[in-house]
């Protein structure tokens, strides 16, 4: 990485920081990071819950959902999560989050079947709307636990700094199309 660069991310981490002083989780900026894409994900889930139950048949706006759980509620927030948040966290914290850890870990990989199965039953309105409802209880059950439980129990063992450490590292971690993905959400909000 180069001088410039460096001086992008830092630029960003004082934007972030900004944010936060506003928000709940005040000092806890990498935090912050992950529950406010917990507010895009529950957006995306409302969205996807509307449109079962009222029995919209789009195969496209299903489509653009089940690309906006695989690519931004996976792979950009699970793999967050999972590769920066839960490692550090198994260094460093005692057993009874290593426990919390471990059933977070399985909601994902819960989460991952069933997107699958969404993208499978994309031309059956049945089966679409079974599996689009278990995934909906099932990750805002697993948003829940986070933001209530772990992201509070947490605390404790990641101070200030290792907080600003993993804030740097999600910002390099996340891909352009952070953005995009985000988008969707909004565009498809207007339209159902
Ligand atoms: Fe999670
Ligand atoms: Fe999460």
């Amino acid at each position: 990485m180069d001088e410039f660069d460096d001086l992008d991310l830092l630029e960003d981490v004082e934007d972030l920081e900004a944010q936060v002083e506003a928000g709940d989780h005040e000092g806890y900026p990498a935090t912050t990071v992950l529950v406010d894409e917990h507010k895009v994900i529950k957006r995306a889930i409302d969205i996807l819950v509307n449109a079962v139950k009222s029995g919209v048949q789009d195969e496209k706006l299903y489509l653009d959902l089940a690309r906006f759980f695989s690519e931004y509620a996976d792979a950009i927030h699970h793999g967050k999560e999972e590769k920066i948040l839960f490692k550090r966290l198994k260094e460093i914290a005692p057993e009874h989050i290593h426990d919390m850890i471990e059933d977070l870990e399985n909601d994902h990989v819960e989460g991952r079947r069933l997107v699958a199965k969404i993208k499978e039953s994309i031309s059956d309105p049945e089966a679409l709307k079974n599996y689009a409802l278990a995934y909906a209880s099932m990750l805002r059950n697993h948003i829940s636990k986070e933001d209530d439980g772990l992201f509070i129990a947490m605390h404790p063992y990641l101070s200030k700094e290792k907080e600003e450490e993993m804030l740097r590292e999600f910002l390099e971690v996340d891909p352009p199309s952070k953005r995009e993905l985000e988008m969707i959400v909004e565009r498809l909000e207007r339209r159902f």
